[in-house]
């Protein structure tokens, strides 16, 4: 039987979030209600690219749910190395585990789950195309923060180019209404024309500025990525822009009283330390989100809530 998988937050609709937040939101309330839900399943995580939250956050997610984990934790450690084919190994997962999370490198992996899988695939992060739970998590830690999505003006400054959390972001924020997105990176840094043909499809505007200052008091969140450095094709490409923005105290001067940092992390030199004191940053608290999204998403795409 083919089962519904996560790989874009584009098949997914507002509505779909809510349930996915409001569940999310029973669960950090009570934890303790959940904690055999999962009792007898298996969650695999497969992780063919490097990662530290999205994996330890859904395999914390899984044992919270009282399920068990098994996996890998990257693709030399898998039978990729051996040259197996990525459906071969998705065959293989569907006996062994109850629903599975893949980070992968190759676009088309969708396509592959949509074909092999016979159990739940989530992606953890596809390439340089999205990344939808960490847009859900994202998006719950906003709702946490102003009780609404609706009417508010974000700031997304970073690596728009290569960062795959921005597409899922993006796509997410333009399910909203009159939500004001605004774009800030250097030039060489803007989005993929592919991404942008995207929004246009969906309606979602946006404006776009090369400095934080010309914008930082009207914005009520600021979402902050690293500079990709992993997908520079030319290494000298990423040299010339390591380090072009970094964000200390006095860029944010001018911002709202109430107004968040927010940042998928890892950060490397994009957002000072010092700014981890400030009454602006959330970054960590999304971070513990994830764990409660995770377990939200987990229910849903096994049936169980
Ligand atoms: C992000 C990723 O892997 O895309 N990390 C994460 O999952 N929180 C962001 C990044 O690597 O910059």
């Amino acid at each position: 039987m083919i089962r519904q998988h996560l790989f874009s937050v584009r098949n997914i609709s507002r509505d779909f979030f809510q349930e996915i937040f409001s569940l999310a939101s029973s669960i950090e309330e009570n934890p303790s209600d959940f904690a055999d839900k999962c009792k007898g399943k298996i969650l695999a995580t497969l992780f063919f690219e490097p990662s530290t939250r999205t994996r330890l956050s859904f395999e914390s997610a899984m044992l919270r749910l009282g399920g068990k984990i098994l996996g890998f934790t990257s693709s030399k450690s898998s039978s990729a190395v051996k040259g197996e084919s990525i459906a071969d190994t998705i065959r293989m997962i569907n006996h062994y585990a109850h629903i599975a999370v893949i980070r992968h490198y190759i676009e088309g992996i969708s396509q592959i789950a949509e074909e092999f899988a016979t159990i739940p695939f989530i992606s953890g992060g596809t390439g340089t195309q999205e990344h939808p739970t960490q847009a859900l998590l994202d998006l719950y830690t906003i709702q946490k923060e102003f009780k609404k999505i609706d009417n508010l003006k974000i700031g997304v400054m970073g690596d728009l180019l290569y960062g795959r959390t921005i597409p899922s972001l993006l796509f997410s924020l333009a399910k909203y209404n009159n939500v004001e997105i605004n774009l800030i990176s250097p030039p060489a840094l803007n989005l993929r024309k592919n991404i942008t043909l995207r929004l246009q499809e969906m309606n979602c505007e946006y404006s776009t500025f090369e400095n934080l200052r010309e914008i930082i008091d009207e914005l009520d969140v600021l979402y902050v990525t690293r500079i990709q450095k992993e997908r520079f094709p030319d290494p000298t490409d990423y040299e010339r822009l390591k380090g072009i923005y970094q964000i200390n105290p006095d860029d944010i001067e001018k911002a709202k009283e109430n107004m968040i940092i927010l940042h998928p992390l890892p950060r490397v030199d994009e957002i000072d330390y010092k700014i981890d004191k400030l009454k602006h940053s959330r970054y960590f608290d999304q971070a513990q989100n994830g764990v409660w999204i995770r377990m939200a998403l987990i229910l849903k795409y096994l049936e169980i809530a």
